[in-house]
């Protein structure tokens, strides 16, 4: 338990600002920070962060809060997990009591597995250090792998005992339940319930999430057995998925910010090796081919990545997939093949620093340079390999989301096959075709162009058919043609100084007018039609009655109010139970009930228009998106307007 006192002092001083941009691009605008929302995929940024008012909000997917839920909902902490951090963050003490047995049982599952591994690589590290069997094999292949204490201590590595059990027991020592040893995988649990050690005499990798806690390990073999894996992984839990973590992610963001750009290698050495070059932009994705979630963990920090290669042609034909992958998330991709033979770890050994960074900027090729360089040996005297290759690369082109930059990819190809680059748009759009014809174009609310074929129900049942604000719709409809003629007392003043006024209004009359002070319109041609009856009714003072639309001469028309009018609004049903709303009259009852659909219409709507403003968002050119985020803010406003206004009582 934190402390009242403490959470307080934890909300006062944490900064939104500085909370967010560890995991965040943020960028300056004006008095707020813009940047790309992490809790959705977006191409230009909608999330804004307010130093000011402590809060992020997200205008594409709506995320909005403070500093704790914000780590509570990007790095799935419960709220003493967040405050805690936030503690640790700005260096303020925690005096938790201590917890109760209950209190610790009741710790989720979860919390437990992390409190697992944290102890598995402090013992780790110890072992490293202090054992004497831990510093003569593991600390000293590390250093002879020329990796220095400091970068040894920062990555905090560790040894395990070349023991069956070691691990396991003084784990079990110390209070950790087997259950939780066994789910981190540390442990392994056979049949007759032996237990073991999974990672018995390995130099151990803690993989640490994205604010640094240690949810799994990798484990480096020193012996030449055979038989045994050169490295051994922790198993998927439910704090380690594999597929959404990326190796050293932790130590590389603020470069990866920093640099905007980040480095992909595969194994754990090439990480911690780049860092002894200083550079630390660089995460691996770790023996396993990279996914998409990966992608999409570098892309909250920059969209350029360069992946750098080891020079071994099976594997390069093999990351053809994953530079699609890239390109498929809009992001810009490099290539860095190192020479045959080494990989980032070797080359850094054998490289000063210095020349480690210029050959990986001199050597980036864009991803058509590489794949051209790759298989133009094979392909220059081959007609047949070299339309192939032209066609591997517009493929890959065609899977780029941003038609800008399709045409600059198209542009290079073209000069360097020596293509024409009609050619290659022709093939081109042949592809973005192709890979669309999965889509159906989205058929607009209301299809005028019914076939011969298709009977007149059918025509109608298109007319009618639901639109986003239909309810709405039809419930202003169904109050016009059930109570339109009624009228009641309307009490209202001009101004404050002004005496009250009384005038007899009409429900049309006052649905009328409220909609066209707004000028609002239905989505629904058949309601617009009935409303613009009670339009022109209004007007020329002649109101239409429900009659005038069961006979009416548009089949539409009569089907509509026919089922309005067969389940007619009920008074008493809708409004009566309201509580807190003590009604006395019909009149009373009959302006509510019209206003609440008016307003309740106008919420939607609204609701509607911005969902649309953050659909225009999603692919708005950066200086429009900044008055499309004006405009939603106006229209979220006013929606807060009418929900205070909904629900009380009109009558004065
Ligand atoms: N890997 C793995 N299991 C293996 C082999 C490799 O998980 N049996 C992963 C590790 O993350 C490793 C990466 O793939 O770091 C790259 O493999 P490799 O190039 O073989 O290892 P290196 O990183 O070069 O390791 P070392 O230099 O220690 O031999
Ligand atoms: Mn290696």
């Amino acid at each position: 338990m934190i402390p009242q006192e403490t959470i307080q002092l934890i909300i006062e001083t944490a900064r939104i600002e500085e909370v967010v941009g560890e995991f965040v691009s943020l960028k300056r605008r004006g008095v707020n920070l813009l940047g790309n929302c992490p809790f959705h995929n977006e191409k230009t940024p909608s999330f804004t962060v307010s130093p000011a008012k402590g809060i992020y909000k997200c205008f594409g997917c709506g995320a909005a809060g403070n500093s704790v839920k914000f780590l509570m909902e990007h790095e799935q902490y419960n709220y003493p997990e967040a405050l805690r951090y936030l503690a640790k963050k700005y260096q303020i003490e925690v005096d938790e009591e201590e917890q109760t047995p209950e209190q610790q049982k009741a710790t989720t599952e979860r919390e437990s597995l992390y409190h697992v591994s944290e102890f598995a690589k402090d013992y780790f590290a110890t072992t490293l250090w202090e054992d004497p069997k831990g510093k003569a094999i593991g600390l000293s292949y590390l250093r002879e792998r020329g990796l220095s204490d400091q970068l040894i201590k920062k990555f905090e590595l560790g040894y395990s005992p070349n023991e069956w059990t070691a691990f396991s027991d003084y784990a079990q020592t110390n209070s950790y339940p087997l259950s939780s040893l066994e789910k981190t995988g540390l442990t392994i649990l056979k049949e007759n319930n032996k237990v073991f050690d999974r990672f018995k005499g390995r130099v151990m990798f803690p993989i640490h999430n994205l604010s640094g806690r240690v949810i799994g390990f990798g484990g480096r073999i020193l012996s030449n057995e055979k038989n045994a894996a050169k490295y051994l992984n922790s198993p998927e839990s439910e704090i380690y998925n594999k597929s959404k973590v990326l190796y050293g992610i932790y130590f590389a963001r603020q470069a990866i910010l920093k640099l905007d750009n980040c480095l992909l290698v595969e194994g754990y050495t090439d990480v911690i090796s780049l860092h002894q070059s200083g550079i630390e932009n660089v995460v691996a994705s770790s023996g396993t081919s990279l996914t998409t979630d990966q992608i999409k963990l570098i892309k909250r920090f920059t969209s350029n990545i360069t992946i750098l290669y080891d020079g071994d042609p099976a594997g390069i034909k093999a990351s053809f997939r994953g530079i699609d992958m890239i390109l498929e998330q809009g992001m810009n991709v490099k290539i860095v093949l190192f020479p045959e033979g080494e990989d980032p770890d070797s080359f850094s050994r054998k490289h000063s620093a210095g020349e480690v960074s210029t050959f990986i900027e001199k050597e980036a090729d864009d991803f058509i340079r590489f794949k051209t360089k790759l298989l133009q040996e094979e392909a220059a005297n081959d007609p047949v390999k070299r339309g192939e290759l032209i066609k591997e690369i517009v493929q890959s082109v065609s899977i780029i989301p941003d038609e800008i930059m399709r045409s600059v990819y198209v542009k290079e190809c073209s000069l360097l096959m020596d293509i024409p680059e009609q050619a290659l748009i022709n093939d081109l759009n042949k592809r973005l075709k192709k890979n669309d014809k999965d889509f159906r174009s989205i058929p607009s609310p209301i299809a005028p162009s019914a076939t011969k074929e298709q009977t007149q129900v059918d025509q109608i049942k298109q007319q009618i058919r639901k639109t986003p604000l239909d309810f709405q719709e039809e419930n202003l409809i169904r109050m016009l043609l059930t109570f339109g003629t009624k009228s009641f007392e309307y009490r209202f003043r001009e101004n404050e100084s002004e005496d009250e006024s009384v005038i007899d209004v009409n429900v049309a009359q006052f649905i009328v007018e409220q909609l066209e002070d707004d000028s609002l319109g239905f989505l629904n041609p058949i309601y617009q039609k009935i409303y613009n009856a009670y339009k022109d009714g209004v007007q020329t003072e002649k109101l239409p009655t429900h009659l005038t639309f069961i006979h009416h001469s548009d089949d539409a028309i009569v089907q509509v109010a026919v089922d309005l009018l067969s389940s007619p609004y009920s008074l008493s049903e809708n409004w009566l139970n309201k509580e807190r709303i003590h009604v006395i009259t019909e009149e009373e009852l009959l302006l509510q009930a019209a206003n609440n659909s008016v307003l309740s219409f106008k919420q939607r709507k609204l609701e509607q228009e911005i969902h649309e403003l953050q659909l225009n968002l999603k692919d708005a050119p950066e200086d429009e998106s900044e008055k499309i985020i004006l405009l939603i803010l106006k229209k979220q406003n006013i929606q807060k307007l009418i929900s205070e206004r909904l629900g009380r009582i009109v009558l004065k």
